[in-house]
């Protein structure tokens, strides 16, 4: 199939075709809704469409933020990225600072055409748009894929594990390292969604009637659940990746 990969710049109404993808508690993250709500009129050229030359169908799409950073990336990431990378880069804006290096927060491929090798093409394009765009360095708060099969077990194994090959057993940390990327850190608390437990409730269709980690589908680790307090949090943890540009 063949595709074109380029920036979002005016084309708003193709981005929606891949609304809706996401488990709903992944959308109630603060930070992240101030993103999707504002990435078009702030980020533009950040976000990447990949569009399907014979139906005009959007294949992909990968969204980005430039931000400052102002110390050495090797030397760690910061505990929680997503929603770091995006209030740095709302922020930034709103301080008139300039950014020093672009991360990426998003990659999506619509299904049906998943498991193709898209991924990797949609994260190289993230790469050279922001080596196009002057930066030297893409870092990415990555969602392992695999995690939610393994939702007990602690992030700072699960993201080290490699297989024989050294490749990491992770099917997307592979797809960054394949690419290139090292991995730098784990973010511990890289987005943080909170509600009552009738929020919850209506989010995920679960009871949420006792107190204790509850497994959700989706989620990275078990979501706390707090009946006496009525509410529920859920802490999720992200791979730092840095990729030269
Ligand atoms: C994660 C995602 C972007 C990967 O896109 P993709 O184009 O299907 O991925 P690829 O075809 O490049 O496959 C990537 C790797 O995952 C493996 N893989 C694909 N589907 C898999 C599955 N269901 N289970 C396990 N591994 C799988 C592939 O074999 C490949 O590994 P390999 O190259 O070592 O063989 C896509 O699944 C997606 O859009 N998921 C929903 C959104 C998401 O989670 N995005 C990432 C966080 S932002």
């Amino acid at each position: 199939m063949d595709f074109t990969i380029a920036p979002l710049t005016g084309r708003t109404e193709l981005v929606e075709q891949l609304d809706g993808l996401w488990p709903a508690f992944v959308t109630k993250d603060p930070t992240g809704a101030f993103f999707y709500r504002h990435y078009q009129d702030f980020w533009p050229e950040f976000t990447l469409l990949a569009v399907d030359g014979a139906t005009g169908r959007v294949a992909a799409k990968a969204h980005s933020v430039p931000l400052s950073f102002t110390g050495d990336i090797g030397e760690g990431l910061p505990e929680n990225g997503w929603d770091w990378a995006i209030r740095t880069a709302a922020l930034d804006r709103l301080a008139g600072t300039g950014p020093t290096v672009v991360s990426a927060l998003e990659i999506t491929v619509r299904p049906d055409l998943r498991g193709r090798g898209l991924s990797g093409r949609m994260l190289a394009a993230l790469r050279d748009n922001a080596a196009r765009l002057g930066f030297a360095d893409l870092i990415a708060p990555v969602r392992p894929t695999g995690k939610p099969a393994q939702s007990t077990r602690p992030i700072d194994d699960y993201a080290y594990e490699t297989r024989a090959d050294g490749l990491p057993a992770d099917p997307w940390l592979r797809v960054h390292v394949r690419a290139g990327g090292r991995i730098v850190n784990v973010a511990h608390s890289s987005m943080v969604a909170a509600g009552s437990l009738e929020q919850w409730r209506s989010w995920t269709g679960l009871p949420f009637d006792r107190t204790g980690p509850v497994a959700v589908p989706g989620a990275l680790t078990p979501v706390h659940c707090d009946v006496e307090q009525d509410h529920a949090v859920y802490v999720e943890p992200n791979v730092w990746v840095h990729h030269r540009a």
